[in-house]
């Protein structure tokens, strides 16, 4: 009832003239901020919209884009981390309010790793659209980091459950184009846990130093 309320900036906008009608984003939402019926096309509620990002993760035709967080943004930033000495870097996304808050705890609190990790915010891991993952190792990504809050604690109520299941079919797919799958990692931290940042970056590290230049010129290829 009143006449004026607050909403989120961050907000996911369906572009009309390319929706598949597919209904995958509405399925995906967390809060429901997306309405679609059969053979129709998917429209947001942008004030029930919290920006997660979920959505435009799950949309397989790059028709859903998140203010501040698109994917021309992202992909750019894969471009930027990669253009040299791709061999030596770990591609690395983390939401924002617990894996990169964690980064932040182990970075204040003067703990050292690896520095080969060059993060990507996003506001949830479920913002990860697969394409991204594919496009940095096809731009000769040793080692791709997918990290996230941990399965319970999701900023954005469940979204990291579609993380999960996305992963598991990267996993899936990597392996079907003759990949190594453990090259692409899940992890999950708190902002709390800075000694697990500084773990998990080690073992990142560890793996980054198993990989092959012959096996990035076959994800290349
Ligand atoms: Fe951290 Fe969703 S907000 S995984």
């Amino acid at each position: 009832n009143k006449p004026k309320f607050s909403v989120e900036a961050i907000t996911a906008i369906i572009d009309a003239d390319q929706c598949k009608k597919c209904g995958q984003c509405a399925a995906v939402c967390p809060y429901g901020a997306i309405t679609w019926q059969k053979k129709d096309i998917a429209r947001v509620v942008s004030a029930a919209c919290t920006g997660c990002g979920t959505c435009a993760g799950e949309c397989r035709f790059g028709t859903i884009e998140m203010r501040h967080y698109t994917d021309h943004a992202i992909y750019a930033q894969i471009d930027a981390i990669l253009e040299n000495d791709p061999m030596e870097k770990i591609v690395t996304f983390a939401c924002n309010w617990c894996s990169y808050a964690g980064a932040d705890t182990a970075g204040v609190a003067r703990m050292s790793y690896p520095p080969n990790a060059r993060i990507i915010r996003t506001m949830c891991s479920g913002r990860v659209n697969p394409a991204f993952v594919w496009y940095a190792f096809k731009k000769g990504a040793p080692v791709v980091l997918i990290s996230g809050c941990h399965y319970v604690d999701c900023h954005y109520i469940d979204a990291n459950r579609s993380t999960v299941r996305r992963v598991d079919g990267l996993w899936d797919g990597l392996e079907k184009a003759g990949l190594r799958p453990d090259r692409l990692l899940l992890e999950w931290c708190s902002a709390a846990e800075g000694p697990r940042w500084q773990a998990i970056m080690e073992e990142a590290e560890k793996k980054r130093q198993t990989v092959t230049s012959e096996e990035v010129d076959n994800t290349r290829a």
